[in-house]
């Protein structure tokens, strides 16, 4: 007997951080250095074996960043399963700006027992190695602001992005 699990995963952070690119790269393998801003919200759908009796189905809904599709944002978070959010290692307003998100997921964001949804926190494009924000300050943050947990990505090298994603999943699992 297989057991089927469907997630719908939110990935959010502001503009050019990197979100579409995560995606494209953990479901089609490909990455391209062109960037097309997202309109509203984009979906992509990943089928895993996780165990020899678990199939999961991870609905992935990739936010825009852009301001202006702010407003949408409670209807694009229901019922969501897990959240990973993103910021750009080299711009440190990206990082600043998770503090907005974060309140935005948890204001809007509730699993039926009221327990909160996990979510991870990336730090990508850790391939441009310039760091505009110290490692303790995001430690710090990604602490006080209750993620499982912090992680460097490179969608461009591919770093960690199958692992992120297993970790969410794990929680996600957990709560299941
Ligand atoms: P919005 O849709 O506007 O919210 O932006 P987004 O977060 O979806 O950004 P997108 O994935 O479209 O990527 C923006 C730019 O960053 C593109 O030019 C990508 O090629 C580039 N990029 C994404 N990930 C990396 C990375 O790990 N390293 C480097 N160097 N560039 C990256
Ligand atoms: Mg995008």
């Amino acid at each position: 007997m297989v057991s089927n699990f469907l997630f719908k995963v939110l990935i959010v952070g502001d503009p050019l951080v990197g979100k579409t690119s995560f995606v494209q790269r953990y479901v089609n393998k490909t990455f391209s250095k062109h960037y097309r801003a997202t309109v509203g919200v984009d979906f992509a759908l990943k089928v895993l074996r996780w165990s020899d009796t678990e199939t999961l189905r991870l609905q992935l809904w990739d936010v825009a960043g852009q301001e202006r599709f702010a407003s949408m944002t409670r209807l694009y978070y229901k019922d969501a399963a897990g959240c990973l959010l993103m910021f750009d290692v080299s711009s440190s307003n990206t990082f600043y700006n998770c503090i907005g998100w974060k309140q935005d997921l948890d204001s809007k964001m509730q699993q039926r027992d009221g327990q909160a949804v996990p979510c991870i926190l990336l730090a990508n494009k850790c391939d441009l190695g310039e760091w505009a924000i110290g490692q303790t300050e995001v430690d710090q943050f990604s602490r006080e602001h209750n993620f499982i947990g912090w992680m460097e990505t490179s969608v461009k090298e591919n770093r960690n992005i199958e692992k992120a994603v297993s970790v969410l999943i794990n929680e996600m699992m957990v709560r299941a």
